[in-house]
């Protein structure tokens, strides 16, 4: 590609631009930043020319690839007819409102109502906001904790970042009070010398004993994801999701599962927390692949029985966002919808996606691979210093910044996180990309642990 962008002119004014979850004094040196200027299908081109497959989606969000017309123009064309109104008071509009429909009819079994936020963020803020409302209608008003897992990432507004874990957020205020954590459910690192069926004995029973010490008459909800992404991907023992369900039904407290990375094709479902993990939830929040990132724009979709207690009379529901249910954003996940149900992308990814969670997990054969987890096109590599004992590397060591580089200079973005590389490409990617795929791991792999 011709270079269309002089990267000296983008890095001068990135100056002014601050980049999220980033070693902001690290960013100051030379040559750190990588300015991405075009896309198209499974790949990224940067301000040099050099062009990489795109292993992380963008940021787990371009599901269905860079550069569609079929969005682009379904964006263009709603600009053009309505640029924007609100959802506001009594307006509505038909995008917004047919997106509302499909999201239903997507959603698994009476989750019918859809608010629809910006990012992911709001929508986890949105379903805690709507349940202390629910609850104070209902008349328990000290329902109000949230149960939320170490490990698990929920976005970075004050209260979702409160539900995260707090690891990425070291150094800063959160709204903790809030917000009791319970066991990262990662038999590898967490199971000790338990068996796997007594590590999900012991989770669910920590469960039991945190409703009990708080009170379950103080706690609204427990969220999840389904797998957790930006904590390394994170793979609960088999049967967890449908334990814990029981656990918060039985004490009456409302399951949010935050299918922001998982819903949209990643793990070969539209949503996956029936058809995958068998649970119900009364509330599912999403984002990233309901539009594939070409708009902004998340959904919180609640059960017709939380909905008809907030829609009741006497109350109003003072909660909104001036761009909730965008034309545009929701003219975007109506095409992007439409191309994932025409294309079978789901289907698609359920070979796909097992193809390359198989490529990946065979790199476990390199000697410093400790564990390869995930499922489809959601997945983490984990590096040790010695895999018999599962010693961590030393933060200093970077182990995964220094193989995320190698990477790159290969032709593959992927993301460092710790000891740990994530993966969560776009979901086009075919049988020969993602042997290219796992061949730049595995020599990233090896430079790097001959340098350690
Ligand atoms: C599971 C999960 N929930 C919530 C969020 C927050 O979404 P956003 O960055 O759009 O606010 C993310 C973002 O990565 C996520 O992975």
């Amino acid at each position: 590609m011709s270079n269309l962008f002089n990267t000296d002119d983008i890095l001068t004014d990135d100056v002014h631009l601050i980049q999220s979850f980033a070693d902001l004094d690290g960013l100051k040196q030379a040559n750190a930043r990588t300015a991405m200027v075009a896309g198209k299908g499974a790949h990224v081109t940067d301000s040099e020319g050099n062009t990489y497959i795109d292993g992380i989606g963008g940021l787990w969000c371009v599901n269905v690839g860079h550069g569609r017309d079929e969005i682009i123009n379904a964006i263009t064309n709603q600009l053009q007819q309505l640029d924007y109104y609100s959802t506001f008071y009594n307006f509505t509009h038909p995008v917004a409102a047919s997106l509302a429909k499909k999201v239903a009819e997507l959603a698994p079994g009476d989750l019918n109502r859809v608010y629809f936020g910006n990012s992911g963020s709001v929508a986890n803020d949105s379903a805690v906001r709507i349940l202390h409302h629910y609850f104070n209608r209902l008349g328990q008003t000290k329902k109000k904790k949230v149960l939320a897992r170490v490990g698990a990432y929920h976005g970075s507004t004050h209260l979702s970042i409160a539900m995260t874990t707090p690891a990425y957020r070291e150094g800063w205020d959160s709204a903790e009070e809030l917000v009791h954590h319970l066991t990262c459910p990662h038999f590898y690192r967490e199971g000790g010398e338990h068996t796997e069926e007594e590590f999900l004995d012991f989770l669910v029973q920590e469960l039991k004993d945190a409703i009990h010490q708080l009170g379950a008459e103080n706690i609204a909800c427990f969220i999840a994801e389904p797998i957790m992404g930006a904590g390394g991907v994170i793979v609960a023992p088999e049967g967890y999701h449908k334990a814990m369900k029981a656990v918060t039904d039985a004490h009456d407290i409302k399951y949010i599962s935050d299918e922001v990375v998982t819903a949209f094709g990643r793990l070969g479902e539209m949503f996956t927390s029936l058809s995958v993990f068998g649970v119900q939830p009364d509330i599912i929040t999403t984002a990233k692949g309901l539009t594939s990132g070409y708009q902004p724009l998340s959904a919180t979709i609640i059960s017709d029985e939380i909905y008809e207690v907030i829609s009741g009379p006497d109350g109003l529901f003072l909660h909104g966002m001036t761009y909730s249910g965008h034309p545009a954003a929701s003219a975007a996940a109506l095409a992007n919808i439409a191309i994932m149900e025409r294309e079978q992308l789901p289907e698609q990814v359920r070979t796909t996606g097992k193809y390359f969670e198989n490529s990946l997990r065979a790199l476990i054969d390199e000697d410093i691979v400790g564990e390869v987890r995930g499922s489809h096109f959601m997945m983490g590599i984990e590096f040790v210093k010695n895999k018999a004992h599962k010693t961590p590397f030393e933060k200093e060591d970077n182990v995964g910044g220094k193989i995320a580089s190698a990477a790159q200079r290969r032709g593959l973005i992927a993301r460092p996180l710790g000891n740990n590389l994530i993966l969560s490409p776009t979901l086009v990617l075919d049988e020969a990309l993602i042997n290219e795929t796992a061949q730049t791991l595995r020599q990233s792999i090896r430079e790097v642990q001959v340098q350690l």
